[in-house]
């Protein structure tokens, strides 16, 4: 079977910032659906990004896909491919952690965002089974920044101080712990 590699809609197209509809669980099991997550990967993968969101490639379904490969050289902990149909993510206690974070729709920038420290996701995956995974760390996060994607939000509207908003080039040249950022 040959997938695609998706268009990705960069902060400007609506779709970005629009609200996505739940997929229906009747629709979850169509070749129309699982070629959609299937592109979503290939095109997570093409862009070396660890996440991906529906909305991002032009689909306003709330799916997201959440990889991080374990070769990975950044201090951060791998996690395999997750995938995440009309999920629900909710933050566990009241810890923030602030770190980098990119997005594909925001192509060339990073910028520190707070985030919940943990968080519990209730999700379907690809075969519409619902499972619930507590989070911790960068899946925490990464799992934040897609949902917010479900619901038209992206990492700069988290933002508290919008002066570390870097591009990546000058972020690799000046910045001190620019290792630890990646795109989603
Ligand atoms: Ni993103």
């Amino acid at each position: 079977m040959t997938v695609s590699i998706l268009k990705v809609a960069r902060i400007g197209h609506p779709v970005v910032r629009t609200a996505a509809q739940p997929v229906p669980a009747a629709e979850i099991a169509s070749p129309a659906f699982q070629r959609l997550v299937d592109d979503m990967v290939a095109t997570m993968h093409e862009y070396e990004g660890v996440g991906l969101a529906a909305p991002q490639v032009h689909v306003s379904l709330r799916l997201a896909v959440i990889e991080v490969p374990a070769s990975d050289e950044r201090s951060i902990e791998a996690v395999p491919l997750t995938v995440l149909v009309n999920p629900v993510v909710t933050p566990v206690g009241e810890e923030r952690l602030t770190a980098w974070e990119g997005c594909l729709s925001v192509p060339g920038l990073r910028g520190m965002v707070p985030r919940f420290a943990r968080a519990r996701l209730e999700a379907r995956d690809r075969d519409g089974r619902p499972y619930i995974a507590d989070a911790s760390g960068f899946f925490a996060r990464v799992i934040q920044h897609e949902c917010d994607h479900l619901d038209g939000r992206v990492y700069l509207d988290r933002m508290d101080d919008l002066r570390t908003l870097s591009f990546l080039r000058e972020l690799h040249r000046f910045g001190p712990d620019a290792h630890n950022e990646e795109g989603s």
